[in-house]
């Protein structure tokens, strides 16, 4: 009998890439979401490129407790995926309640439903925020956590101690795994899923793939006065399918009971190192064609340069990164394309 996935926040942009890799890797899914942030582009997306027509979908809201209780209840999971979250820096900071209350509250009731119904594995997505401005890069998962700089960030550290400190007063019932991601850019290769995001894009690939179709005038690239080798940030961007496929690892790591501890974490990035310059560059050349871009000020709370030493999950997980930043960016602009077929 096949294994359940719940994906929590699925019809979002990670969660549908990573719903289309279960399917594919022979896993049931139950999507759920609330759609706070997201239409049901990517969810119809998910079906169309599965032949799922049938693929269900809850629409519900993680902090209803009862709501959440009555899923587990009423379905065998074998594994969550928890990804229902608000997830904007700045917003975090404007607001910090709602962020605090959505993000803990949501979580507490996947893991409270989640012992009530027996015991799951659960799947965290926390992000490399959690390193904050790292003393020596690429970060291997022993590299310190770091002070959390906004709302947002420090929802992610608290949910991940809440996770261990709950798999471990679990005497076995609930297992855990902390993926930390760098940072998912791109799109399914089929365009018919990738991210949408609701008005103007805090990201960077978002701001280039909109400017390049002509819904913002001008790129403005924060910072090239760095201490890099072009002055602009270093970041690891990962391709957002070769970030879905790290979930299946992780799923049939713990469903498999393959874990060698009950609770684990691994960094999900390619190890390399991209400058914000070169990867306007690589947009442009891969793509053939020009962007409108500016040297603007840097932007508050920006760390310098962060990568991630991927061993640990290469090694124990037997996943790695394989798309190159130019498969990435030519797979968002055709994303871009689509949805302004789409009218979108
Ligand atoms: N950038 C620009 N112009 C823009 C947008 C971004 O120059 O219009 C630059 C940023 O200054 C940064 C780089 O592009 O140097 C990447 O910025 P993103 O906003 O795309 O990503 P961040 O690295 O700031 O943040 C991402 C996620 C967060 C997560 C964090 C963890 O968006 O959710 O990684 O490090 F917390």
């Amino acid at each position: 009998m096949k294994k359940t996935v719940l994906v929590s926040g699925g019809a979002g942009f990670i969660g549908s890439h990573v719903t289309v890799e279960l399917l594919q890797a022979g896993y049931e899914v139950i999507v759920a979401d609330n759609f706070s942030n997201c239409d049901t582009t990517c969810f119809e997306g998910v079906k169309k490129i599965t032949g799922r027509v049938d693929l269900p979908l809850v629409k519900m809201d993680f902090c209803d407790a009862a709501a959440a209780e009555r899923l587990f209840a009423e379905n065998r999971i074998d594994a969550v995926i928890h990804f229902a979250a608000f997830k904007a820096v700045g917003e975090s900071v404007a607001k910090p309640l709602m962020y605090y209350k959505n993000n803990l509250q949501s979580f507490l009731n996947v893991l409270e439903a989640a012992e009530k119904a027996g015991g799951c594995n659960v799947l965290f997505s926390s992000s490399a925020t959690v390193y904050g401005e790292p003393d020596t890069v690429p970060v291997t998962e022993k590299t310190p956590r770091k002070p959390a700089t906004s709302p947002y960030g420090n929802t992610k550290q608290m949910c991940e101690d809440i996770l261990r400190d709950a798999v471990k007063a679990s005497e076995g019932r609930l297992k855990g795994i902390l993926l930390r991601y760098f940072n998912p850019i791109g799109a399914h290769p089929s365009a018919l899923i990738g991210e949408l995001p609701r008005g103007v894009p805090n990201n960077l690939v978002p701001f280039i793939t909109q400017t390049a179709i002509g819904k913002r005038e001008c790129l403005s690239i924060f910072g090239n006065d760095y201490p890099t080798p072009d002055g602009t940030c270093l970041r690891d961007y990962i391709d957002i399918v070769d970030l879905a496929k790290a979930h299946v690892c992780a799923v049939s790591r713990m469903i498999d009971g393959k874990m060698k501890e009950d609770c684990e974490v691994f960094n999900i990035g390619t190890g390399r190192p991209v400058s914000v310059l070169e990867l306007v560059n690589a947009f442009e050349k891969v793509n053939g064609l020009k962007l409108n871009y500016k040297f603007a000020p840097r932007r508050a709370g920006d760390v310098t340069a962060i990568w991630a030493d991927p061993t640990l999950a290469n090694e124990e997980m037997g996943w790695k990164a394989e798309r190159s930043v130019e498969q990435t960016l030519a797979a968002a602009w055709a994303w871009e394309r689509h949805l302004h077929e789409l009218g979108l």
